[in-house]
């Protein structure tokens, strides 16, 4: 818009109006424009508990900057790779409409960016406005790279609750004093679990209940009486959340970039790969206090993790009589217990669509293909003359109706695109377990994984349900479950075996909540819908990146359709080579 006020006043006042005719005469979504952003990905020193890290990072930032964009805006994001690793930028959410090769997860989309290359990420925000967030896809990349992805409605358009008086992103991370990508490295050597965090953060920031990091904490002042919209994004590795903030509640209005009806709650739970703005009315009048906000997490496994808790100050700002934030009392929320899956069901059930005319809930109400889908844990045996660290001497893995995936070597949507899939992957992912069992009872002896490189493929516009069973084969276990591509419906969900004869039936086909990203209750199941509108090669996988490195990932491929608009855009000409 800038280049506008270099021109006389009658020309603009004609190009504009000549704009704005033209702008009528296309759909909605053409309508925005076109913003630049450079991502370097540089090495930077930070210092956190008192440990410095040489991390990845974007610009030097940590954590990485804000995107801003409005819907129908058109990104243009060239990242210039200055590390010795391989990286790929994934906008996780995004719909990405015939725009796949931009979708970013390394080798399913592109390949990576190599040492001193750079690549174009190019696309355009279609139907969406909200919280998102980017974050690195490749290896642990993410545990550093990662930052807030904010889509403002169109110019002129309101939120559909009253505005805010401040917005403020609010970015769940994880700190690790060691570097993350010899964690892996490490655990995928010896088949154990891998070293756990050492705090959270927020915005980068473990807060003042950590040892060497009271001066790191994020601190958000506010005046009374005013409305504040927090655009909360779980980027944390490995942890699903809950947060809450002393005596305040707060009104959730959207998850995942898709508006929710309102709702009121002391406490949130936010599992990584997941977004939720709430509302933060503050007190009338300033009060004699000063309030923590904490976070720390939701866990079923049986595994070791971080228990610590994350905290960031509320802070009415300007005291009466020169009153010091010292000497104020500090309230502390009470967050549910460590495993309270009863709180984690209860606070999913009250998320709904909006369904409204103006934000209709369009769920698939026909269904034209069904997957049953177990998710969970498994092993691979130990290598030969290895000793391994998982289970009984195994190696964990992680499968998806056992398959646990084999990453290619070459990009899925290339290999899709140009006709080239034999020897890098094969169409046969199972639609259902080939070998059934009682998924949520007594685990079998077997806890063997198969490996293999599987696609399920989708003719274009095919509606499909996907019920995800959680397994106990080594501890029943919540999963964050994240499909790229796509938003789904949450039609249904529930505890023990997935009945497919009774539980259809209650299924909410009305108002079910729309996101990206879903939790697989511990000994449970959870039934999704979605319409494969978009050609591509999909990713979905569980955002525990411990998992997804696992194996407990899978793709989706979805052909082009009849007409020229249905079809996935040829590849950009920078796209990475392997
Ligand atoms: Cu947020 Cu496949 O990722
Ligand atoms: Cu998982």
């Amino acid at each position: 818009m800038g280049a506008f006020l270099l021109l006389p006043k009658a020309f603009m006042g004609a190009f504009l109006l000549s704009f704005i005719s033209i702008c009528s005469l296309l759909p909605q979504s053409a309508v925005g424009i076109t913003r630049h952003y450079k991502f370097d990905i540089k090495l930077q020193n930070v210092t956190r508990l008192c440990h410095t890290k040489n991390l990845v990072s974007v610009n030097g930032k940590f954590p990485g900057p804000r995107i801003v964009a409005r819907e129908g805006d058109r990104l243009l994001i060239k990242v210039v790779n200055h590390v010795p690793n391989n990286i790929s930028i994934h906008w996780h959410g995004i719909r990405q409409l015939r725009s796949g090769w931009a979708d970013g997860p390394a080798y399913v989309t592109q390949c990576p960016i190599q040492t001193g290359q750079s690549y174009v990420y190019n696309y355009t925000i279609v139907g969406q406005r909200g919280t998102l967030f980017w974050h690195a896809h490749i290896s642990w990349l993410r545990s550093t790279v990662y930052g807030p992805l904010i889509i403002l409605p169109k110019r002129g358009v309101p939120y559909p609750f009253p505005k805010p008086h401040k917005e403020v992103p609010m970015i769940f991370g994880e700190w690790f004093n060691q570097d993350t990508e010899a964690i892996i490295n490490q655990a995928l050597q010896t088949g154990g679990g891998p070293n756990v965090s050492d705090a959270y953060t927020i915005n980068g920031l473990p807060g003042p209940l950590y040892n060497c990091s009271a001066k790191d904490t994020f601190k958000l002042k506010v005046n009374p009486g005013k409305t504040y919209l927090l655009r909360l994004i779980n980027a944390a590795l490995n942890d699903e959340l809950f947060f809450s903030i002393a005596n305040h509640t707060l009104k959730v209005v959207e998850v995942d970039a898709v508006y929710v009806k309102p709702f009121e709650t002391e406490t949130i739970l936010i599992s990584p790969g997941q977004t939720t703005n709430v509302l933060l009315n503050t007190k009338p009048h300033f009060p004699n206090a000063t309030f923590l906000m904490t976070a720390r997490p939701y866990v079923t496994g049986q595994g070791t993790f971080d228990n610590s808790t994350v905290a960031g100050i509320l802070e009415y700002g300007f005291p009466l009589n020169g009153i010091h934030s010292k000497d104020l009392t500090l309230f502390k929320p009470i967050l549910p217990p460590l495993n309270d899956t009863s709180f984690a069901t209860n606070f999913t059930k009250k998320l709904r669509s909006l369904a409204n005319k103006e934000f209709p809930a369009n769920v698939p109400q026909k269904i034209d293909r069904r997957f049953f889908f177990t998710v969970g844990l498994g092993t691979n045996p130990c290598k030969k003359n290895n000793t391994c660290q998982g289970p009984n001497g195994t190696m964990f893995a992680a499968s998806v109706n056992n398959v646990s995936f084999a990453m290619p070597t070459t990009a899925l949507l290339q290999a899709h695109f140009f006709g080239q899939s034999k020897g890098v992957y094969t169409p046969n992912f199972p639609i259902s377990p080939i070998i059934p069992f009682n998924y949520t009872g007594t685990p079998p002896n077997n806890t063997m994984v198969s490996n293999g490189t599987k696609l399920v493929v989708l003719d274009f516009n095919t509606s499909v349900e996907l019920v995800m069973q959680d397994t106990s084969i080594l501890g029943a276990e919540s999963h964050p479950l994240h499909l790229h591509g796509f938003n789904f419906f949450v039609v249904g969900q529930g505890f023990g075996n997935f009945d497919p004869n009774k539980d259809p039936a209650k299924f909410n086909l009305v108002d079910p909540v729309e996101r990206n990203t879903v939790a697989v209750s511990p000994g449970g199941w959870v039934a999704i819908r979605f319409l494969a509108d978009n050609p591509g090669a999909w990713f979905m996988h569980c955002h525990l990146e411990v998992h997804t490195s696992w194996g407990l990932k899978m793709a989706w491929v979805v052909l082009d359709g009849k007409e020229p608009s249905q079809k996935l855009l040829p590849p950009p000409h920078d796209l990475p080579k392997c």
